[in-house]
């Protein structure tokens, strides 16, 4: 029997048990040793609900730990950078919330110092593990969709419509008073990354980003707090393939979780996939041929659902459970690496570009960084 991968997970606190723990708990092939948390009782917490066998309050000691192959950094946006190099320092493969830095720059850094010393790397790219828009990538890779022309992908919810509701993950020292891009961080760089992955690399990207909702509430602040939080972004893009893109992320459009359409259109057929949670369904998916134009409900074997879970699991465990399975399935079992730093900083840089466009009213060229 192949031996199990001991993983430590850093940060155990609102999406670490919504998403990620309960990955790590139902996996027979991984050895939970440990979680650690600054704030004691919600390590404490986590180690009890998902079986952690030992309690940490500092990275470094977890990081020390001998019985650790991989880590997970699930911590607030601003720690992810330097908790990872400092786990790829140690040695450990490690999964990362997205986004891994603020800067490209800094993210393709990282994923190089992962590179030299051989370790495997992955972000959260929580919804490249969605079956439905698995199924649409192998639809695309095996000629089901014939020539791509059109990639449409929106990230809309009204998670942030009501501005009472604290937003989250603001970058230290951001100017409340320009435009802080939000929707296309937070959410965009999920959606870059799927049009990127069935639809290859961009090569130029326009955009507008606005600010809608002025006064919120803002997590560590007290009152509305004006803050020119980017709560939409609307994009053009033109992929190195030749086909078109366009792309919408948006904090406010009315509607539920997680909100992601990817739709693609190709000479042969169309796929739409919608992660909508609605009446407990977390997903559908709907295909249509050159053919037989009307689209029609797909559905897929139990098979590419992690055991134990079907379309009726919330979104977060369902997506993080296939994510986890797969990231711990590539260290033990040596297959190809997929959603890895360098993929997150493929997203960032993207998302750069869109910001620029936005900032300098141009098309912007793709690759930023030619030589990263
Ligand atoms: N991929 C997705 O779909 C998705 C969804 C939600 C959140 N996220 C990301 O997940 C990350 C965590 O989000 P959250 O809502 O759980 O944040 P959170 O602030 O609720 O929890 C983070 C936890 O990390 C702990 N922490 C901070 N610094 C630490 C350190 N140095 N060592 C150990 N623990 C530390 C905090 O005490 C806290 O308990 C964020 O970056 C967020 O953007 C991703």
């Amino acid at each position: 029997m192949t031996a199990k991968l001991g993983v430590g997970v850093l940060g155990t606190f609102a999406w670490a048990n919504k998403a990620h723990l309960p990955g790590y708990a139902a996996h027979p092939g991984v050895d939970l040793v440990a979680v650690c948390d600054v704030v004691p009782e919600r390590a404490e917490a986590a180690a009890k609900q998902f079986g952690a066998r030992k309690v940490y309050t500092d990275h470094r000691a977890m990081l020390a730990d001998p019985e650790i192959a991989m880590v997970d950094v699930c911590t607030p946006t601003d720690t992810h950078l330097a908790l990872s190099y400092e786990a790829i320092a140690a040695g450990k493969h490690v999964l990362c919330e997205k986004p891994l830095a603020h800067r490209a720059e800094d993210a393709f850094a990282c994923a190089r110092a992962a590179e030299a010393k051989g370790l495997r790397t992955k972000i959260g790219f929580t919804f490249r593990y969605s079956p439905a828009i698995r199924q649409i990538k192998a639809w695309v890779a095996d000629g089901t969709l014939g020539q791509i022309f059109h990639i449409h992908g929106l990230e809309q919810n009204s998670q942030f419509l009501d501005p009472t509701f604290p937003l989250r993950q603001v970058p230290a020292g951001a100017d409340f008073a320009k435009l802080i891009p939000m929707s296309i961080v937070g959410y965009g760089s999920h959606l870059v990354d799927l049009m990127r992955w069935v639809g290859g690399d961009f090569s130029a990207v326009a955009a507008t980003m606005s600010n809608f909702v002025p006064e919120r509430m803002v997590r560590g602040y007290d009152g509305l707090q004006r803050i020119a939080c980017e709560d939409g972004t609307a994009a053009l893009v033109e992929f190195t393939g030749g086909a078109h893109g366009m792309l919408q992320t948006s904090y406010i459009a009315v509607g539920n979780y997680p909100g992601i359409e990817l739709r693609v259109y190709g000479s042969k057929g169309a796929a739409v996939a919608r992660l909508v949670t609605e009446r407990g369904i977390a997903e559908t998916l709907h295909l249509a041929r050159a053919d037989a134009v009307e689209f029609e409900p797909v559905v897929l074997p139990a098979s590419v659902y992690p055991p134990g879970t079907d379309l009726t699991t919330p979104w977060p465990e369902l997506y993080y459970r296939n994510l986890v399975r797969y990231f711990v399935d590539e260290i033990i079992e040596g297959r190809p690496p997929e959603s890895t730093f360098r993929d997150g900083a493929k997203s960032q840089e993207i998302v750069n570009a869109i910001s620029l466009a936005h900032a300098e009213r141009r098309w912007v060229s793709l690759p930023l960084y030619p030589d990263a």
